[in-house]
């Protein structure tokens, strides 16, 4: 694993934008993915102005979603669908290749979705690039506390921890949301280079334990000790407490 620590979230966020150009050049029809949340949005920002520019072309590439909240769609501001979409897919002048986004308001077809993301990812992948938030318990997507390691895409209740933190999505309301969709650990640990992103002073606890203490599924982020090709990209604050 290789740390990178950036003086501040601008800096982590072009360092990011700086190793996905360098894989996507490397591998101009690969399949890549980014998360949604708070910590990627300096990143896509970048990775958006840098397509606009034509330094990135995106038209070879793949595009997989990460994660996404089940009872909530793409229409829905704060679901992680709605979040690629307008952060991500609408600002690019140019498209990806294909593109796979949840529909987690399509309650009836969330197992039928998950199939697709996973022969999604068969299909282009491995993901040449996936990029990371971490959760405030060291969730990675929605891969919560003991969850099983050698899961693919699968549905999972929220935690304690991340549904009291999900109403900042949301402008400060309470959904009743109880479950997640997500790529599983076994797709993540089949990446060819994680970057996993983190800044602020409140992810420097759940940071200190993934990268410094044991591997275990209580810290899910853990388990990207044992990745062969790994980046914890932190700025100053999220890597204070190494
Ligand atoms: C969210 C998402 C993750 C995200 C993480 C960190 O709940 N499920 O995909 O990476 O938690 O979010 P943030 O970047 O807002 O801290």
């Amino acid at each position: 694993m290789k740390i990178i620590v950036t003086k501040d979230y601008q800096a982590m966020s072009r360092c990011a934008a700086d190793l996905v150009q360098a894989c996507v050049e490397k591998e101009p029809q690969s399949l890549v993915s980014f998360p949604g949340g708070d910590t990627p949005i300096g990143m896509l920002e970048e990775f958006v102005s840098r397509v606009n520019q034509g330094v990135i072309d995106p038209t070879g590439l793949k595009f997989v979603q990460l994660d996404d909240w089940v009872g909530i769609g793409p229409q829905d501001e704060g679901s992680c669908s709605h979040f690629v979409s307008t952060r991500l897919l609408a600002p690019m002048n140019r498209p990806f290749a294909d593109r796979f986004l949840f529909d987690g308001s399509r309650r009836d077809t969330i197992d039928q979705q998950l199939e697709e993301q996973d022969a999604f990812i068969r299909r282009y992948g491995p993901i040449a690039v996936e990029v990371l938030g971490i959760g405030m318990n060291g969730h990675l997507g929605f891969n919560e506390n003991g969850v099983d390691f050698s899961l693919r895409s699968h549905r999972t209740p929220l935690s304690d921890v991340t549904k009291s933190v999900q109403k900042k999505y949301f402008g400060g309301q309470d959904l009743p949301l109880t479950e997640g969709i997500t790529q599983g650990i076994a797709q993540i640990m089949e990446s060819e280079l994680v970057i996993l992103l983190a800044n602020g002073a409140r992810k420097a606890e759940i940071v200190s334990k993934a990268i410094t203490g044991p591997v275990t599924n209580e810290v899910p982020a853990s388990i990207l000790q044992k990745h062969p090709n790994c980046v914890y990209l932190l700025d100053q604050e999220a890597a204070s407490l190494l």
